[in-house]
């Protein structure tokens, strides 16, 4: 395993907030290797399990059979699939998509396309080969690999993914900056999540915002937390997020100042945020700013419906990175313009019509939404963000 694995976990995220364009490897098939082949233990696996095991045990034998867009798109695949299988008692699940075991299968299945798949199923992989897998990976913190077999298979799968996106130069953790913590804070033991709330404020809020939802990933919005798991999060706080070279703020890593506790903690506190926003007095930052401004705010499928009647009045505006325009996905026939192109592409756009813009997370476009309102544009946002519309709902994208 690479050194770097622990902080592999984030990588696609990191990678799609803020990396520039990157250069797809080149496709070139190769035989499946005979670390596939049957082995002497007999005992069968699920289909999901199979399809898992093949699947990363493909891509560590054959990297260059894979395009980087399909191994992106399998490692946002395999999340949902993976909560689904998480043991952590504080996930919601409800209203989440009964078929979410169906839909993310067959999504993996057609990114792998039918040659891929067929040797996948051809190859006969049993329980022996899953544990196997599992214990190669079992360094991986607290994922009690022999408890829950199946989420441990879809945590490390994840992980691998993320291996093969890491940009090649990411700050080594070592050289990442000193950070002071008072006594007052260190002192919090980190016994449940109102300590983490109490770490969090003290260490974590001078660049993530009091409420989680400062300039970097939103941490505490429930897209956002539907797609990390705990394990996750624990090893970004410990390592720090995978970075480039050059970020203008840096994550120091915790691991030598907060203890495993206190990391928990957070970690836990960070998971209530998916019960608050149960409650409608947690507003997102920004909303109430974006509706005093008379931004009309939509569901995912009255957006559909606007989509699907092409009105020439309506122009769709995606405001993602380009890196997660390209490769996250987008509503086919959206205009793209980056953030922070917004003032100076806005010409191109009349004011008579409604401009209705989408970002990743349902939050990160409020503020440009807001300033378009003020300026006088009509303005309408896409509520829950591209990772309703794509990972939730499977509606339609492109790439
Ligand atoms: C000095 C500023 C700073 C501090 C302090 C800080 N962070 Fe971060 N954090 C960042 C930056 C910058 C990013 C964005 C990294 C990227 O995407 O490249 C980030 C990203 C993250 C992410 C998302 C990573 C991903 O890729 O999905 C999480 C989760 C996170 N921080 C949690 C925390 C927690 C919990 C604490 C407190 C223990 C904390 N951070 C303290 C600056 C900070």
């Amino acid at each position: 395993m690479k050194k770097n694995h622990i902080l592999t976990a984030a990588l696609a995220a990191a990678f799609l907030y803020q990396a520039p364009a990157f250069a797809a490897d080149a496709p070139a098939p190769m035989k499946l290797a005979a670390a596939m082949s049957s082995s002497p233990q007999q005992e069968t696996l699920t289909p999901l399990e199979h399809l898992t095991l093949g699947t990363v045990l493909l891509l560590e034998k054959e990297r260059d059979a894979f395009e980087m867009q399909q191994v992106f798109r399998m490692a946002l695949y395999f999340r949902p699939l993976r909560r689904v299988y998480d043991p952590n008692p504080a996930l919601i699940r409800k209203g989440e998509s009964p078929n979410v075991e169906k839909t993310y299968v067959d999504r993996i299945k057609k990114v792998l396309g039918p040659d891929m798949l067929k040797r996948i199923e051809q190859t006969k992989l049993t329980r022996a080969d899953m544990l196997n897998y599992l214990e190669r990976h079992h360094t991986l913190y607290n994922v009690d690999w022999k408890k829950d077999p199946t989420f441990a298979l879809l945590e490390y799968a994840v992980n691998d993914f993320h291996e093969q996106i890491a940009p090649p130069n990411t700050i080594d953790p070592k050289h990442k900056p000193d950070f002071y913590i008072a006594d007052s804070i260190k002192s919090i033991s980190g016994k449940n999540a109102g300590d983490g709330k109490k770490l969090f404020e003290g260490i974590c809020a001078s660049c993530h915002g009091m409420d989680g939802q400062g300039r970097f990933p939103p941490i505490v919005m429930k897209s956002y937390l539907s797609l990390h798991s705990d394990h996750e999060h624990f090893e970004i706080v410990k390592a720090g997020p995978p970075q480039k070279l050059g970020s203008p703020v840096v994550m120091p890593t915790f691991d030598n100042k907060l203890n495993e506790d206190q990391i928990w903690s957070i970690v836990q506190y960070l998971r209530t945020w998916e019960q608050n926003w149960a409650d409608p007095k947690n507003v997102r930052r920004g909303e109430a700013e974006a509706k005093a401004a008379k931004v009309k705010f939509y569901s995912t499928p009255e957006i559909r419906k606007i989509w699907e009647a092409k009105k020439s009045d309506v122009v769709l505006l995606d405001l993602q990175s380009d890196i997660a325009y390209r490769i996250m996905g987008h509503i086919p026939g959206t205009m793209h313009i980056r953030p922070d192109d917004l003032d100076k592409k806005l010409g191109k756009i009349s004011k008579d019509k409604e401009i209705i813009v989408i970002d990743m997370f349902g939050s990160q476009g409020l503020a440009p939404a807001t300033e378009l309102a003020k300026k006088g544009y009509k303005v309408g946002y896409m509520s829950d963000g591209m990772m309703d519309w794509h990972i939730s709902r499977d509606f339609p994208v492109e790439y």
